[in-house]
């Protein structure tokens, strides 16, 4: 069958990976600004300081993203241009840059569609404790309302969080992204819960400052796994791994995900944290626990697994073969969680899915005809559409599709050495160039993927 009629077909961007800008007109500093300066935190030192001056070339990258077709772009909001100290006193010349982002979208007949965080915590909250301090949530909720309040005449679908899981587990836990700490388990339940009971503020905050009836979800990092064969067994063994094995993991679906959309943290998993669990207050729960409008999330390779050969509970590793198709960061190419990821989602949280990014990074660079030929993102665009497309079929609800990334742009402690994008970026030079993938993309968005082959599950 063909993509649903309305399907979106986007691509996605964040704000410290492209604009630059990081002290233009009055923006603070954030977490990200602190952290790129400490010596050995990014590849080669590099920082967001400049990225792709789209501050500055937004209009050039919108005409771009016009001649592509995007029906929707997912941006993100910088705080710290909003809020230099993160709460306080507005910036009017931060909300008058995304004032203006918006309207040229607009103009062109493509779609904002607007996270509210996408990492980059204005780095003064961070000094009165950040996700750690309880306040955190009336912040982000107060920047929320402010925010919505601005430009909800004009936008209409919004995303709390991205990938909050990973701001917490590669900052906090782990220290190499921003800030860079490295928190025992019982602060990252205590700062994670903080986060949900921010987005569920900012919910309620942006329901009641809205103009007009609001489309809001959220873009968490799933852990997934794909199940090696379609039997019911490895299906039952994926779906566990996912979401009913528990343990100290602070990456878990039923702490980022289960509270926003079910209502509560799974038992079991409070049982596997112990006493050091999220610090849960009454009402916490209800709070956290908003109706959404959508499913988004953000899907790259899966790992596979088959049911245990014994029979019992649990799943067994499958490992890629030696040889296996994989991209620049070495990150395996596995189309199959598209199409399992909109599938097991769709039926346990029980809302239209909008992948929010999906994407490569390769080694592209212009070649002597002038051109770039990234034939690995075509290729893989192909097979991740066309996964899409099967789990549509085969019964889940898929709304839209955002790549990741419309331009090339830093990736976090990678600095500019990752190249996600469907348009090349000289950082020397600010070039802009469609690669060959873009003008597929640009396909495949004129015939809503009828020009996608059909293809089966990859078989290893
Ligand atoms: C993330 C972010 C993106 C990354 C992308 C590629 O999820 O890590 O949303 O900012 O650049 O995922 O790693």
């Amino acid at each position: 069958m063909p993509f649903p009629k309305h399907f979106t077909w986007g691509a996605a961007a964040a704000s410290y990976q492209i604009e630059g800008g990081a002290e233009a007109d009055g923006k603070g500093p954030s977490v990200w600004d602190m952290f790129c300066k400490k010596p050995g935190a990014v590849f080669q030192g590099h920082t967001g300081d400049v990225a792709c001056d789209h501050y500055h070339r937004y209009r050039e990258d919108v005409a771009l993203m016009k001649q592509l077709g995007l029906h929707a772009y997912r941006l993100s909001i910088a705080w710290p241009r909003i809020l230099p100290e993160g709460v306080g006193s507005i910036n009017e010349a931060g909300l008058g840059f995304y004032d203006r982002l918006i309207d040229s979208l607009l103009e062109a007949g493509i779609e904002p569609f607007v996270t509210l965080f996408h990492w980059d915590l204005p780095l003064a909250l961070y000094h009165r404790g950040g996700w750690l301090n309880r306040d955190s949530a009336a912040w982000f909720a107060d920047y929320a309302g402010i925010v919505t309040e601005r430009l909800s005449d004009r936008v209409k679908h919004w995303m709390t969080f991205n990938e909050p899981s990973i701001f917490i587990g590669l900052g906090h836990q782990k220290g190499i992204h921003a800030p860079g700490d490295k928190l025992r388990f019982a602060e990252l339940t205590r700062a994670a819960h903080h986060v949900l009971l921010a987005h569920g503020k900012a919910v309620q905050t942006m329901r009641a400052a809205s103009k007009r009836p609001l489309r809001i979800g959220y873009a968490p990092a799933a852990v997934g796994r794909i199940p090696h064969t379609a039997s019911a067994a490895d299906v039952a063994a994926a779906k566990h791994v996912m979401f009913d094995q528990f343990s100290k993991d602070i990456l878990h679906n039923g702490l980022w995900i289960d509270p926003v959309y079910l209502g509560g943290y799974p038992e079991g998993l409070l049982r596997a944290f112990g006493d050091e669990g999220p610090p849960i207050a009454p009402g916490d729960l209800e709070i956290i626990h908003q109706p959404l409008d959508f499913f988004g999330t953000n899907i790259y390779n899966w790992q596979r697994v088959s049911a245990k050969a014994n029979g019992e509970t649990g799943a067994e590793h499958v490992s890629y073969p030696a040889g296996y198709p994989a991209t620049a960061l070495n990150w395996p190419v596995t189309p199959d969680a598209l199409y399992w990821g909109a599938r097991f989602f769709h039926e346990r949280y029980q809302k239209p899915i909008y992948i929010t990014e999906n994407g490569l990074s390769t080694r592209d660079a212009v070649g002597h005809d002038g051109k770039v030929h990234d034939a690995q993102r075509v290729e893989f665009l192909t097979r991740y559409l066309a996964a899409l497309r099967r789990a549509g079929d085969d019964g889940a609800e898929i709304a839209g599709y955002f790549q990741w990334s419309i331009l090339d742009n830093f990736e976090w402690a990678e600095g500019y050495k990752e190249r996600f994008g469907l348009i090349h970026v000289d950082y020397q030079t600010q070039k802009r160039t469609l690669k060959d993938s873009a003008l597929f993309y640009a396909q495949v968005i004129r015939d809503n993927g009828a020009n996608l082959p059909s293809l089966g599950p990859t078989e290893i």
